[in-house]
């Protein structure tokens, strides 16, 4: 069979999940999770496909137009997989398929049905079952195939606690393949500051950290990349990417590969030209030195809260120090002063998805615990009409890096790319004599 057909985790990850999915479950009860399907881009033309993240997690199976179905009852425990058949024609113009027949040995499901016999097969299925765990509105196109079965379950219940918290904490295999997006991420990162000068246009350096992805095997970004010149780097989710940098300007950059359905997700912001100004430097001290701290707290038993608590205070007597902000260091915390500055959280869940399943707790006060990954990104924003001393105007600076929780503290998958001040001037320096530029 073909190695498309293979994952980049062994076989045995898959199964074991679908095990542990099926102890949670209560007795009597049925589990449905559907596939993504090809999204249009235009006319006939499609984005690229990528994978339901909760389907993958389950089945390690890369098609669309797929479901996973779950059956428990009291004497077996069933993986069905329903999927397209084989088309030779089909599969002429528009790739391989794994098929019906091939699925069960392949994938180790116990049994498998086209997709287009689900309404006929799934009754029949779940026919003495109670309870059917499934996320409407996640699928439309599940919603409609289930409609479309005449089903009678008692009870409704969300997956979404169960998969969501398995996702959460991370198994030896996925932290191998984290660690490798992490890895290619920083390889990325640094060839976009070999790379930067004043007059190349933010698309140029996004083209060279994708180039960098590509050559890695991590074909697709985990999200849209940001490449963002002065002022535009106070536009948190800037993504044009179409200006040219300038001379005296700093550049942020929030972009991270996929590599085997693994995200990582790395911000560094340094200068065009290669030097920090005095004010640039003063403002990305002080977002290093929260970082840093973060880094320090963001370790089992505490939460993304504490650090953020932390960062904040850092912030605001910083901010206060350089005269950005005027007043009492715990009244300006108090007021959320810093909001104006700083209006996103400190990091989020890493894994299949940039934004990661699981709970954070209110606040995000939840505690973190070995094998959950998570991002640490504090940032200052300072917009070019802010009401700050002028020398502060039009710089936007975050910087994060991605963390495994592990036994005795973290460990930063994303170290590769520099952030001391030092290191990223010199890296900058030696390219720029490299290059006689
Ligand atoms: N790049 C998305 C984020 O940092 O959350
Ligand atoms: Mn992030
Ligand atoms: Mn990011």
């Amino acid at each position: 069979m073909d190695l498309a057909y293979m994952a980049n985790l062994p076989q045995e990850e898959f199964i074991e999940r679908r095990q542990r999915t099926l102890a949670k479950m209560q007795p009597n009860s049925a589990l449905l999770v559907f596939s993504e399907i090809e999204k249009r881009r235009n006319n006939d033309c499609d984005f690229p496909f990528r994978q339901d993240s909760y389907f993958w997690y389950l089945t390690g199976f890369n098609e669309p137009n797929a479901a996973l179905l779950l059956v428990k009852t009291e004497q077996t425990e069933k993986a069905i997989l329903f999927l397209r058949p084989r088309d030779p024609l089909l599969e002429t113009w528009n790739g391989r398929r794994l098929g019906v027949e091939y699925a069960p040995p392949i994938l180790n499901i116990d049994e498998a049905y086209a997709i287009d016999d689900f309404s006929a097969h799934f009754p029949k299925i779940t026919r003495n079952l109670t309870a059917l765990y499934y996320v409407p509105a996640f699928h439309l196109w599940g919603d409609k195939l289930l409609s479309e079965s005449a089903v009678n379950f008692t009870d409704f219940l969300d997956w979404r606690p169960i998969l969501s918290e398995m996702r959460l904490i991370k198994s030896p295999n996925e932290i191998r393949l984290m660690q490798q997006a992490g890895q290619i991420t920083a390889l990325a990162h640094i060839k976009a500051m070999q790379e930067t000068r004043a007059n190349r246009f933010e698309y140029e350096i996004e083209s060279e950290i994708l180039y960098e992805f590509n050559r890695h095997g991590a074909r697709f970004a985990s999200y849209n990349s940001i490449v963002a010149g002065g002022n535009n780097a106070c536009i948190l989710h800037y993504t044009e990417n179409d200006q040219a940098l300038k001379d005296g300007d700093l550049v942020l950059i929030d972009a991270g590969c996929e590599f085997a359905m693994y995200a990582g997700d790395i911000t560094r912001t340094f200068p065009v030209n290669g030097k920090f100004s005095q004010p640039q430097r003063e403002i990305y001290e002080l977002v290093l030195k929260a970082q840093k701290r973060a880094i320090e707290l963001l370790i089992s038993g505490n939460s993304i809260k504490q650090a953020n608590d932390e960062v904040i205070r850092i912030k605001v007597q910083g901010l206060v120090d350089l005269g950005i902000l005027q007043g009492d260091v715990e009244a300006l915390i108090e007021q959320k002063a810093y909001r104006q500055f700083y209006m996103h959280g400190l990091g989020h869940w890493l894994g299949l998805d940039v934004h990661d399943a699981g709970e954070y707790g209110e606040e995000r006060s939840r505690i973190l615990e070995v094998g959950m990954v998570l991002t640490v990104e504090p940032g200052l924003y300072i917009s070019e009409d802010a009401n700050v001393p002028e020398q502060y105007r039009g710089i936007g600076v975050r910087i994060e890096d991605n963390l495994l929780i592990t036994e005795d503290g973290n460990k930063i998958l994303t170290a590769a790319a520099p952030k001391e001040i030092e290191a990223i001037e010199n890296l900058m320096q030696k390219n720029r004599q490299f290059l006689k530029m």
